[in-house]
């Protein structure tokens, strides 16, 4: 059925709750691919454990990232929704993919540098190596498009380095990715810290929107937000706070930036955060409630992980052999 098609490849990891940022800066994306190109998404739960987890919370967040995904509008029908640890291959080309990745290129990654400042009893070779794996997911499928927030980004570039490198050597391999990331949404802030992203693990709750959270809570957590001294609903200098609010609330309403500041003009602070945490609701309550059924069902969503890892598997079994070919290894089967 999905022939001919070029591919989508993008994951989430199942490391902590989903946020407002997880929400508007990839995974509310996806949908819109799932016509015109084959599209795999997945679940990383083995780039989870380059932070320690805790084992029973890793294993309810993978069934509720999948089940994430639906609520957000993936169909399984139309998508490859899976598990990245139910596929082998991911880590077989994530070794292979090691051999091709330069220590230097690996230092010099602003997420490894950030995730050991905050994990310093724990700085271990996976998350050194993080990228490679990451690189590893996308090759395999053969990926043209990967639609992520710009955090992802130089994770991205190094994908396409070491594709290219790759196919240098040995001669065309690999599909070259591409990045699609958002244009106001790439990177949602703090509410608490409007100059930090918005993040998964962020201690302070009041900081992040949960995908999950319910109304009250949206609304309560807007009514803290950060913004300035001022009162104008205007983007500019000293104004991250607001901004972030203007882009949060521009992509929830499908308004352009623009249209939000004249919508607001000579409203003060006060309104414009009632709004966003409002319009915020409004737009996740039938996420939350198709989460509620979705995750409810493990059965089903077992179904859908053991139908979608399989098909994973077959596309990254394609690659594989293509690469382990070309790299020299023997094959008796
Ligand atoms: P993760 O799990 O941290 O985040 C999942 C997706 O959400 C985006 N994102 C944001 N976008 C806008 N504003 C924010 N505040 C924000 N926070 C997170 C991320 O950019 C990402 O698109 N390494 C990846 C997972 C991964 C992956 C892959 C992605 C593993 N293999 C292959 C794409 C392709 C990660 O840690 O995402």
């Amino acid at each position: 059925m999905f022939q001919d098609k070029k591919v989508v490849f993008s994951g989430v990891q199942p490391s902590g709750s989903l946020t407002l940022g997880n929400y508007l800066g990839a995974i509310k994306n996806f949908s819109a691919f799932s016509d015109e190109y084959r599209c795999y998404y997945c679940v990383v739960d083995m780039h989870a454990i380059t932070v320690r987890q805790n084992p029973a919370e890793l294993r309810r967040r993978t069934y509720d990232t999948l089940a994430l995904y639906m609520a957000c509008g993936l169909d399984p029908e139309k998508n490859v929704l899976f598990v990245q640890s139910h596929v082998p291959a991911h880590a077989e080309l994530g070794w292979i993919l090691d051999c091709y990745t330069m220590f230097g290129e690996l230092s010099r990654m602003t997420q490894f540098k950030d995730k050991s400042a905050k994990n310093a009893d724990n700085i271990n070779a996976g998350l050194f190596t993080y990228p490679s794996l990451m690189a590893a997911d996308i090759l395999l499928y053969q990926t043209e498009l990967v639609p992520v927030g710009v955090d992802q980004k130089q994770h991205l570039e190094l994908s396409r380095d070491i594709a290219n490198r790759f196919n240098g050597v040995y001669g065309d391999t690999f599909v070259v990715p591409e990045g699609y990331i958002p244009q106001t949404t790439a990177k949602i802030m703090s509410l608490a810290e409007p100059s930090k992203k918005m993040s998964k693990s962020d201690p302070n709750e009041n900081a992040v929107i949960r995908i999950l959270d319910d109304r009250d809570t949206i609304i309560r957590k807007f009514k803290r937000a950060v913004t300035d001294s001022g009162c104008e609903v205007r983007r500019g200098e000293g104004k991250e706070g607001i901004e972030n609010l203007i882009s949060i609330y521009g992509a929830v309403t499908g308004k352009n930036p623009d249209d939000v500041e004249a919508e607001f003009d000579g409203r003060g602070y006060g309104d414009f955060k009632l709004a966003v945490g409002e319009a915020v609701a409004d737009s996740l309550e039938n996420v939350r409630s198709e989460f509620a059924r979705l995750s409810a069902d493990k059965k089903y969503l077992e179904d859908i992980m053991r139908k979608g890892s399989a098909e994973a598997a077959r596309a990254a079994m394609r690659t594989m052999s293509k690469v382990k070919r070309k790299v020299g290894f023997t094959d008796v089967r």
